[in-house]
Protein backbone atom coordinates (compact mmCIF):
# COMPACT_ATOMS: atom_id res chain seq x y z
CA UNK A 1 0.00 0.00 0.00
CA UNK A 2 1.66 3.73 -0.85
CA UNK A 3 2.26 5.44 1.78
CA UNK A 4 -0.62 8.18 0.35
CA UNK A 5 -2.75 5.60 0.67
CA UNK A 6 -2.67 4.39 4.09
CA UNK A 7 -2.47 7.75 4.98
CA UNK A 8 -5.90 8.63 3.64
CA UNK A 9 -7.05 4.90 5.04
CA UNK A 10 -6.14 6.43 8.92
CA UNK A 11 -8.07 9.36 8.15
CA UNK A 12 -10.76 7.57 7.21
CA UNK A 13 -10.66 5.52 10.62
CA UNK A 14 -10.40 8.93 12.69
CA UNK A 15 -13.39 9.93 10.29
CA UNK A 16 -15.54 6.89 11.61
CA UNK A 17 -14.95 7.62 14.79
CA UNK A 18 -15.90 10.93 14.78
CA UNK A 19 -18.91 10.65 12.55
CA UNK A 20 -20.41 7.14 14.37
CA UNK A 21 -20.92 8.34 17.96
CA UNK A 22 -23.18 5.94 19.62
CA UNK A 23 -26.50 7.92 20.64
CA UNK A 24 -28.20 7.57 24.03
CA UNK A 25 -31.01 4.58 23.52
CA UNK A 26 -33.92 7.05 24.70
CA UNK A 27 -37.36 4.48 24.96
CA UNK A 28 -39.98 6.18 22.79
CA UNK A 29 -38.01 8.79 21.00
CA UNK A 30 -34.91 6.75 19.05
CA UNK A 31 -36.42 4.81 16.18
CA UNK A 32 -36.24 1.40 16.81
CA UNK A 33 -36.05 -0.17 12.87
CA UNK A 34 -37.24 -3.45 11.85
CA UNK A 35 -33.99 -3.91 9.65
CA UNK A 36 -31.25 -2.25 8.78
CA UNK A 37 -27.45 -2.98 8.64
CA UNK A 38 -24.55 -2.85 11.23
CA UNK A 39 -21.23 -0.69 9.04
CA UNK A 40 -18.57 -0.56 11.30
CA UNK A 41 -15.07 1.03 11.04
CA UNK A 42 -13.41 -1.60 8.22
CA UNK A 43 -16.71 -1.70 6.46
CA UNK A 44 -15.90 2.23 5.95
CA UNK A 45 -12.07 1.36 5.01
CA UNK A 46 -13.27 -1.43 2.95
CA UNK A 47 -15.43 0.94 0.46
CA UNK A 48 -12.79 3.85 0.51
CA UNK A 49 -10.60 2.06 -0.57
CA UNK A 50 -12.21 0.19 -3.07
CA UNK A 51 -12.88 3.89 -4.83
CA UNK A 52 -9.21 4.35 -4.39
CA UNK A 53 -8.50 1.87 -6.34
CA UNK A 54 -11.23 3.14 -9.01
CA UNK A 55 -12.42 -0.65 -9.82
CA UNK A 56 -15.62 0.54 -10.51
CA UNK A 57 -16.66 -2.53 -12.59
CA UNK A 58 -16.68 -6.19 -11.45
CA UNK A 59 -13.14 -7.47 -10.50
CA UNK A 60 -10.77 -8.56 -8.29
CA UNK A 61 -13.34 -8.03 -5.54
CA UNK A 62 -15.94 -9.15 -7.09
CA UNK A 63 -14.11 -12.72 -7.62
CA UNK A 64 -12.32 -12.92 -3.85
CA UNK A 65 -16.01 -12.02 -2.45
CA UNK A 66 -17.85 -15.10 -4.47
CA UNK A 67 -14.79 -17.50 -3.73
CA UNK A 68 -15.28 -16.46 0.00
CA UNK A 69 -18.73 -16.53 -0.17
CA UNK A 70 -18.99 -20.13 -2.04
CA UNK A 71 -16.17 -21.47 0.67
CA UNK A 72 -18.35 -20.27 3.90
CA UNK A 73 -21.55 -21.64 2.79
CA UNK A 74 -19.99 -25.12 1.34
CA UNK A 75 -20.80 -24.89 -2.37
CA UNK A 76 -18.42 -24.59 -5.05
CA UNK A 77 -19.19 -21.39 -7.01
CA UNK A 78 -20.90 -18.80 -6.29
CA UNK A 79 -22.12 -15.47 -8.68
CA UNK A 80 -22.59 -12.32 -7.56
CA UNK A 81 -25.35 -10.21 -9.05
CA UNK A 82 -26.52 -6.76 -8.05
CA UNK A 83 -29.59 -7.40 -6.10
CA UNK A 84 -31.62 -10.80 -4.44
CA UNK A 85 -34.30 -10.45 -7.17
CA UNK A 86 -31.73 -10.93 -9.69
CA UNK A 87 -30.29 -13.72 -8.23
CA UNK A 88 -33.92 -15.50 -8.12
CA UNK A 89 -34.64 -14.40 -12.09
CA UNK A 90 -31.17 -16.12 -12.69
CA UNK A 91 -31.50 -19.01 -10.75
CA UNK A 92 -34.76 -19.67 -12.67
CA UNK A 93 -33.72 -18.46 -15.75
CA UNK A 94 -31.20 -20.69 -15.65
CA UNK A 95 -33.49 -23.69 -15.73
CA UNK A 96 -34.93 -22.75 -18.84
CA UNK A 97 -31.43 -22.64 -20.65
CA UNK A 98 -31.24 -24.95 -23.67
CA UNK A 99 -27.94 -25.81 -22.39
CA UNK A 100 -29.64 -28.20 -20.21
CA UNK A 101 -31.65 -29.79 -23.31
CA UNK A 102 -34.22 -32.05 -22.10
CA UNK A 103 -34.16 -31.15 -18.50
CA UNK A 104 -34.85 -27.06 -19.75
CA UNK A 105 -38.23 -25.91 -17.79
CA UNK A 106 -40.40 -24.55 -21.26
CA UNK A 107 -43.33 -21.91 -20.98
CA UNK A 108 -46.18 -23.85 -19.15
CA UNK A 109 -44.28 -25.41 -16.93
CA UNK A 110 -45.01 -25.79 -13.11
CA UNK A 111 -43.16 -24.37 -10.44
CA UNK A 112 -44.23 -25.05 -6.79
CA UNK A 113 -43.71 -22.00 -4.52
CA UNK A 114 -45.46 -20.85 -1.45
CA UNK A 115 -48.03 -17.95 -1.74
CA UNK A 116 -47.33 -16.28 1.14
CA UNK A 117 -43.86 -14.39 1.17
CA UNK A 118 -42.11 -11.76 -1.07
CA UNK A 119 -43.04 -11.22 -4.77
CA UNK A 120 -39.78 -11.93 -6.25
CA UNK A 121 -39.54 -15.85 -5.19
CA UNK A 122 -41.78 -15.77 -7.56
CA UNK A 123 -42.15 -13.56 -10.40
CA UNK A 124 -39.28 -14.80 -11.96
CA UNK A 125 -41.34 -17.78 -12.57
CA UNK A 126 -43.67 -15.84 -14.25
CA UNK A 127 -41.04 -13.90 -16.02
CA UNK A 128 -39.97 -17.12 -18.04
CA UNK A 129 -43.14 -18.28 -19.19
CA UNK A 130 -43.87 -20.81 -16.61
CA UNK A 131 -46.69 -21.18 -14.43
CA UNK A 132 -46.30 -20.82 -10.21
CA UNK A 133 -48.18 -23.31 -8.46
CA UNK A 134 -49.22 -21.71 -5.04
CA UNK A 135 -49.50 -23.71 -1.76
CA UNK A 136 -50.11 -22.30 1.81
CA UNK A 137 -47.69 -21.67 4.74
CA UNK A 138 -47.86 -22.64 8.19
CA UNK A 139 -48.64 -19.76 10.70
CA UNK A 140 -45.88 -19.35 13.37
CA UNK A 141 -42.76 -21.24 10.61
CA UNK A 142 -44.91 -18.83 7.99
CA UNK A 143 -42.92 -21.88 5.59
CA UNK A 144 -44.57 -24.07 3.70
CA UNK A 145 -44.46 -27.86 4.07
CA UNK A 146 -43.48 -30.74 2.03
CA UNK A 147 -47.31 -32.36 2.32
CA UNK A 148 -48.53 -29.56 0.66
CA UNK A 149 -45.88 -29.71 -2.08
CA UNK A 150 -46.58 -33.35 -2.80
CA UNK A 151 -50.23 -32.54 -3.09
CA UNK A 152 -48.79 -29.78 -5.52
CA UNK A 153 -46.96 -31.89 -7.95
CA UNK A 154 -48.98 -32.57 -10.97
CA UNK A 155 -47.64 -33.62 -14.56
CA UNK A 156 -46.17 -30.26 -15.29
CA UNK A 157 -44.40 -29.83 -12.02
CA UNK A 158 -40.34 -29.17 -13.11
CA UNK A 159 -39.55 -27.19 -9.91
CA UNK A 160 -40.10 -25.73 -7.02
CA UNK A 161 -38.98 -22.21 -5.62
CA UNK A 162 -39.31 -21.35 -2.24
CA UNK A 163 -37.61 -19.22 0.30
CA UNK A 164 -36.76 -19.83 3.80
CA UNK A 165 -39.05 -17.27 5.62
CA UNK A 166 -38.17 -14.59 7.35
CA UNK A 167 -35.09 -16.59 7.93
CA UNK A 168 -36.51 -19.85 9.23
CA UNK A 169 -35.50 -23.08 7.50
CA UNK A 170 -38.35 -24.66 5.82
CA UNK A 171 -37.83 -28.49 5.72
CA UNK A 172 -35.45 -28.35 3.49
CA UNK A 173 -33.98 -31.96 3.71
CA UNK A 174 -37.54 -33.31 3.17
CA UNK A 175 -38.21 -30.84 0.70
CA UNK A 176 -35.17 -31.95 -1.14
CA UNK A 177 -35.95 -35.78 -1.37
CA UNK A 178 -39.09 -34.68 -2.66
CA UNK A 179 -37.33 -33.03 -5.78
CA UNK A 180 -35.33 -35.60 -5.91
CA UNK A 181 -38.00 -38.65 -6.03
CA UNK A 182 -39.95 -36.70 -8.61
CA UNK A 183 -36.96 -35.59 -10.87
CA UNK A 184 -37.38 -32.13 -9.86
CA UNK A 185 -35.03 -28.71 -9.30
CA UNK A 186 -34.91 -27.42 -6.48
CA UNK A 187 -34.22 -23.50 -5.77
CA UNK A 188 -33.60 -22.61 -2.40
CA UNK A 189 -34.58 -18.73 -1.75
CA UNK A 190 -32.22 -17.81 1.03
CA UNK A 191 -32.54 -14.30 0.35
CA UNK A 192 -33.35 -13.78 4.54
CA UNK A 193 -31.57 -16.70 5.72
CA UNK A 194 -27.42 -16.77 5.33
CA UNK A 195 -26.15 -18.96 8.15
CA UNK A 196 -29.78 -20.41 9.38
CA UNK A 197 -29.50 -24.38 9.78
CA UNK A 198 -31.49 -26.84 9.22
CA UNK A 199 -30.95 -30.69 11.21
CA UNK A 200 -27.42 -29.37 11.41
CA UNK A 201 -26.43 -28.41 7.61
CA UNK A 202 -26.25 -24.53 6.77
CA UNK A 203 -29.93 -23.58 4.51
CA UNK A 204 -28.79 -22.89 0.79
CA UNK A 205 -26.69 -25.87 0.69
CA UNK A 206 -29.21 -28.37 -0.74
CA UNK A 207 -31.02 -26.89 -3.55
CA UNK A 208 -29.82 -27.38 -6.85
CA UNK A 209 -29.58 -23.32 -6.43
CA UNK A 210 -29.86 -21.03 -3.99
CA UNK A 211 -29.95 -17.27 -3.72
CA UNK A 212 -29.17 -14.41 -1.39
CA UNK A 213 -29.31 -10.99 -1.00
CA UNK A 214 -27.54 -8.33 0.20
CA UNK A 215 -29.96 -5.22 0.78
CA UNK A 216 -29.31 -3.85 4.07
CA UNK A 217 -31.68 -5.38 5.41
CA UNK A 218 -30.27 -8.61 5.11
CA UNK A 219 -27.73 -10.89 7.24
CA UNK A 220 -24.65 -9.40 4.90
CA UNK A 221 -24.96 -6.27 3.38
CA UNK A 222 -23.47 -4.63 0.20
CA UNK A 223 -25.78 -1.56 -0.24
CA UNK A 224 -27.56 -3.86 -3.25
CA UNK A 225 -25.99 -7.02 -3.93
CA UNK A 226 -27.35 -10.81 -4.26
CA UNK A 227 -25.53 -14.28 -5.66
CA UNK A 228 -26.28 -17.25 -6.93
CA UNK A 229 -24.84 -20.21 -5.60
CA UNK A 230 -24.57 -23.87 -6.81
CA UNK A 231 -22.56 -27.07 -6.39
CA UNK A 232 -23.30 -28.01 -10.54
CA UNK A 233 -20.41 -26.26 -12.84
CA UNK A 234 -23.12 -26.22 -15.86
CA UNK A 235 -26.03 -24.33 -13.89
CA UNK A 236 -22.96 -22.02 -12.64
CA UNK A 237 -22.30 -21.71 -16.37
CA UNK A 238 -25.18 -20.70 -17.17
CA UNK A 239 -26.16 -18.52 -14.34
CA UNK A 240 -22.56 -16.28 -15.17
CA UNK A 241 -23.46 -16.63 -19.36
CA UNK A 242 -27.15 -14.93 -18.42
CA UNK A 243 -25.60 -12.75 -15.98
CA UNK A 244 -23.11 -11.57 -18.11
CA UNK A 245 -25.37 -10.64 -21.42
CA UNK A 246 -25.95 -14.31 -22.42
CA UNK A 247 -22.07 -14.44 -23.97
CA UNK A 248 -21.03 -17.79 -24.13
CA UNK A 249 -17.40 -16.65 -23.22
CA UNK A 250 -16.20 -17.25 -20.23
CA UNK A 251 -12.99 -14.83 -19.86
CA UNK A 252 -13.05 -12.87 -16.36
CA UNK A 253 -13.15 -9.06 -16.73
CA UNK A 254 -10.37 -7.64 -18.82
CA UNK A 255 -9.25 -11.16 -19.62
CA UNK A 256 -9.07 -12.09 -23.58
CA UNK A 257 -8.44 -15.06 -24.30
CA UNK A 258 -8.75 -17.71 -21.18
CA UNK A 259 -10.08 -20.49 -23.69
CA UNK A 260 -7.28 -20.15 -25.87
CA UNK A 261 -9.14 -20.20 -28.83
CA UNK A 262 -11.12 -16.76 -29.11
CA UNK A 263 -11.07 -16.98 -32.64
CA UNK A 264 -11.51 -20.61 -33.51
CA UNK A 265 -15.26 -21.47 -32.66
CA UNK A 266 -17.96 -21.96 -35.05
CA UNK A 267 -21.12 -21.40 -33.38
CA UNK A 268 -24.55 -21.14 -34.49
CA UNK A 269 -24.81 -19.37 -37.62
CA UNK A 270 -22.02 -17.01 -37.09
CA UNK A 271 -19.22 -17.06 -39.62
CA UNK A 272 -15.89 -19.08 -38.10
CA UNK A 273 -13.82 -17.66 -35.88
CA UNK A 274 -16.15 -15.03 -35.11
CA UNK A 275 -15.09 -13.68 -31.81
CA UNK A 276 -15.81 -15.30 -28.63
CA UNK A 277 -16.20 -12.33 -26.58
CA UNK A 278 -18.97 -11.20 -28.52
CA UNK A 279 -20.74 -14.84 -29.14
CA UNK A 280 -23.71 -15.07 -27.30
CA UNK A 281 -25.75 -18.60 -26.22
CA UNK A 282 -27.97 -17.19 -24.03
CA UNK A 283 -30.80 -14.65 -24.39
CA UNK A 284 -29.13 -12.72 -21.30
CA UNK A 285 -29.17 -9.58 -19.11
CA UNK A 286 -26.72 -7.18 -17.37
CA UNK A 287 -26.69 -7.81 -13.38
CA UNK A 288 -23.90 -8.06 -12.16
CA UNK A 289 -22.36 -6.05 -8.93
CA UNK A 290 -19.36 -3.40 -9.01
CA UNK A 291 -16.07 -4.39 -6.67
CA UNK A 292 -17.09 -1.28 -4.99
CA UNK A 293 -20.01 -3.39 -3.23
CA UNK A 294 -17.93 -6.53 -3.16
CA UNK A 295 -15.37 -4.90 -1.25
CA UNK A 296 -18.27 -4.10 1.47
CA UNK A 297 -19.52 -7.54 0.85
CA UNK A 298 -15.61 -8.89 1.78
CA UNK A 299 -15.48 -7.17 5.11
CA UNK A 300 -19.23 -7.77 5.83
CA UNK A 301 -18.34 -11.35 5.81
CA UNK A 302 -15.91 -11.37 8.49
CA UNK A 303 -18.83 -10.19 10.87
CA UNK A 304 -21.54 -13.07 9.48
CA UNK A 305 -21.11 -15.40 12.24
CA UNK A 306 -21.21 -12.36 15.18
CA UNK A 307 -24.49 -11.15 13.44
CA UNK A 308 -25.80 -14.79 13.27
CA UNK A 309 -25.40 -15.01 17.33
CA UNK A 310 -27.01 -11.53 17.63
CA UNK A 311 -29.63 -11.81 15.80
CA UNK A 312 -30.62 -15.37 17.31
CA UNK A 313 -29.95 -13.54 20.62
CA UNK A 314 -32.13 -10.70 20.10
CA UNK A 315 -34.91 -13.63 19.02
CA UNK A 316 -34.94 -15.65 22.00
CA UNK A 317 -34.69 -12.47 23.97
CA UNK A 318 -37.67 -10.69 22.71
CA UNK A 319 -39.27 -14.63 22.51
CA UNK A 320 -38.89 -14.69 26.09
CA UNK A 321 -40.12 -11.43 26.87
CA UNK A 322 -43.22 -12.18 25.13
CA UNK A 323 -43.79 -15.23 26.18
CA UNK A 324 -47.84 -15.81 27.24
CA UNK A 325 -48.91 -13.01 26.37
CA UNK A 326 -52.84 -13.31 25.53
CA UNK A 327 -53.94 -12.46 21.75
CA UNK A 328 -50.45 -13.03 19.89
CA UNK A 329 -49.42 -15.93 17.83
CA UNK A 330 -45.98 -16.38 18.63
CA UNK A 331 -43.30 -17.15 16.29
CA UNK A 332 -41.60 -21.43 16.05
CA UNK A 333 -38.05 -22.28 14.49
CA UNK A 334 -39.56 -25.45 12.21
CA UNK A 335 -38.72 -28.41 13.72
CA UNK A 336 -34.85 -29.48 13.18
CA UNK A 337 -34.39 -25.81 12.41
CA UNK A 338 -31.98 -23.11 13.59
CA UNK A 339 -32.66 -20.21 12.26
CA UNK A 340 -30.60 -17.30 11.65
CA UNK A 341 -33.72 -15.21 12.14
CA UNK A 342 -34.27 -11.93 9.47
CA UNK A 343 -37.05 -10.76 12.02
CA UNK A 344 -39.47 -11.21 14.51
CA UNK A 345 -43.10 -12.69 13.33
CA UNK A 346 -46.05 -12.00 15.53
CA UNK A 347 -49.81 -12.81 13.70
CA UNK A 348 -52.77 -11.53 16.16
CA UNK A 349 -55.34 -14.00 17.31
CA UNK A 350 -58.36 -14.20 15.65
CA UNK A 351 -60.47 -13.68 18.89
CA UNK A 352 -57.75 -10.96 20.46
CA UNK A 353 -59.88 -8.08 21.37
CA UNK A 354 -57.65 -5.67 19.57
CA UNK A 355 -56.65 -5.76 15.64
CA UNK A 356 -53.05 -5.84 13.98
CA UNK A 357 -53.76 -2.32 12.98
CA UNK A 358 -53.90 -1.15 16.55
CA UNK A 359 -50.94 -2.88 17.59
CA UNK A 360 -48.91 -1.63 14.61
CA UNK A 361 -50.08 1.60 15.13
CA UNK A 362 -49.39 1.91 18.88
CA UNK A 363 -45.57 0.34 18.07
CA UNK A 364 -45.10 2.71 15.54
CA UNK A 365 -45.98 6.24 17.50
CA UNK A 366 -43.30 4.20 20.23
CA UNK A 367 -40.66 4.21 17.10
CA UNK A 368 -41.20 0.37 17.39
CA UNK A 369 -40.54 -0.41 13.75
CA UNK A 370 -42.78 -3.03 12.05
CA UNK A 371 -43.42 -4.31 8.57
CA UNK A 372 -45.77 -6.48 7.01
CA UNK A 373 -44.57 -10.50 6.21
CA UNK A 374 -43.93 -9.07 2.95
CA UNK A 375 -47.08 -9.60 0.23
CA UNK A 376 -48.87 -11.86 2.32
CA UNK A 377 -51.24 -13.70 0.00
CA UNK A 378 -49.43 -12.75 -3.07
CA UNK A 379 -52.10 -14.05 -5.23
CA UNK A 380 -54.53 -11.01 -3.65
CA UNK A 381 -52.16 -8.11 -5.21
CA UNK A 382 -53.14 -6.22 -8.60
CA UNK A 383 -49.64 -7.53 -10.18
CA UNK A 384 -51.04 -10.93 -10.34
CA UNK A 385 -54.81 -10.78 -11.28
CA UNK A 386 -55.55 -12.49 -14.41
CA UNK A 387 -51.97 -14.17 -14.02
CA UNK A 388 -52.36 -18.00 -14.97
CA UNK A 389 -51.52 -19.92 -11.94
CA UNK A 390 -52.53 -22.63 -9.61
CA UNK A 391 -53.57 -23.11 -6.45
CA UNK A 392 -53.60 -26.20 -4.58
CA UNK A 393 -55.47 -26.33 -1.13
CA UNK A 394 -56.92 -23.19 0.69
CA UNK A 395 -54.60 -20.54 1.14
CA UNK A 396 -56.33 -19.58 4.66
CA UNK A 397 -53.34 -19.15 6.55
CA UNK A 398 -51.74 -16.70 3.47
CA UNK A 399 -54.78 -14.85 3.83
CA UNK A 400 -54.26 -14.34 7.99
CA UNK A 401 -51.15 -13.44 7.59
CA UNK A 402 -52.20 -10.69 4.80
CA UNK A 403 -54.68 -9.80 7.51
CA UNK A 404 -53.04 -10.41 11.32
CA UNK A 405 -49.29 -10.54 10.82
CA UNK A 406 -46.54 -8.40 11.64
CA UNK A 407 -42.75 -8.51 12.31
CA UNK A 408 -40.20 -6.66 14.27
CA UNK A 409 -37.14 -6.45 14.47
CA UNK A 410 -34.20 -8.81 15.67
CA UNK A 411 -30.99 -7.32 13.83
CA UNK A 412 -27.14 -6.96 15.08
CA UNK A 413 -28.43 -3.36 16.02
CA UNK A 414 -30.50 -3.93 18.32
CA UNK A 415 -29.48 -4.35 22.36
CA UNK A 416 -31.02 -5.84 25.12
CA UNK A 417 -32.32 -2.63 26.45
CA UNK A 418 -34.01 -1.98 22.76
CA UNK A 419 -35.47 -5.29 23.09
CA UNK A 420 -36.99 -5.31 26.46
CA UNK A 421 -38.47 -1.92 25.12
CA UNK A 422 -40.20 -4.28 22.24
CA UNK A 423 -40.94 -6.51 24.36
CA UNK A 424 -42.26 -4.47 27.65
CA UNK A 425 -44.37 -1.75 24.78
CA UNK A 426 -46.26 -5.14 23.62
CA UNK A 427 -47.14 -6.12 27.18
CA UNK A 428 -48.39 -2.86 28.06
CA UNK A 429 -50.89 -2.48 24.85
CA UNK A 430 -52.35 -6.01 24.99
CA UNK A 431 -52.57 -5.20 28.97
CA UNK A 432 -54.77 -2.05 27.91
CA UNK A 433 -56.91 -4.58 26.54
CA UNK A 434 -57.36 -7.42 28.86
CA UNK A 435 -60.95 -6.27 30.28
CA UNK A 436 -62.25 -5.93 26.54
CA UNK A 437 -64.27 -8.70 25.40
CA UNK A 438 -62.85 -10.13 22.19
CA UNK A 439 -64.00 -8.86 19.07
CA UNK A 440 -67.27 -10.27 17.71
CA UNK A 441 -66.02 -11.06 14.80
CA UNK A 442 -62.69 -12.16 13.26
CA UNK A 443 -61.87 -9.51 10.38
CA UNK A 444 -63.01 -11.58 7.34
CA UNK A 445 -61.84 -12.10 4.08
CA UNK A 446 -63.05 -10.29 1.34
CA UNK A 447 -63.84 -12.05 -1.80
C1 LIG B 1 -37.23 -13.89 0.49
C2 LIG B 1 -36.71 -12.76 -0.35
N1 LIG B 1 -36.31 -13.03 -1.61
C3 LIG B 1 -35.82 -12.06 -2.40
C4 LIG B 1 -35.69 -10.77 -1.95
C5 LIG B 1 -35.16 -9.72 -2.88
O1 LIG B 1 -33.89 -9.23 -2.52
P1 LIG B 1 -33.41 -7.81 -3.08
O2 LIG B 1 -34.11 -6.76 -2.30
O3 LIG B 1 -31.93 -7.81 -2.85
O4 LIG B 1 -33.77 -7.75 -4.52
C6 LIG B 1 -36.09 -10.44 -0.66
C7 LIG B 1 -35.95 -9.06 -0.17
O5 LIG B 1 -36.01 -8.75 0.98
C8 LIG B 1 -36.61 -11.47 0.16
O6 LIG B 1 -37.02 -11.22 1.41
Amino acid sequence: MTEAKSMLLDQVRAYHAEASSAAEFIPGVTRLPPAGAVLDEDDRVALVEAALDLRIAAGARALRFEREFARTLGRRKAHLANSGSSANLLAVSALTSPVLGDRRLRPGDEVITAAAGFPTTVNPIVQNGLIPVFVDVDLRTYNTTPNRIEAAIGPRTRAIAIAHSLGNPFAVDEIAELAAAHGLFLIEDNCDAVGSRYNGRLTGTRGDLATVSFYPAHHITMGEGGCVLTDDLTLARIVESLRDWGRDCWCEPGEDDRCHKRFGYQLADLPYGYDHKYSFSHVGYNLKATDLQAGLGISQLRKLPAFGEARRRNWRRLRDGLDGVPGLLLPQATPGGDPSWFGFAITVAADAAFGRRELVEFLESRRIGTRLLFAGNLTRHPAYQGRDYRVVGELTNSDIITERTFWIGVHPGLSDEMIDFMAASIREFTGRWDDLPARSAPQTVPR
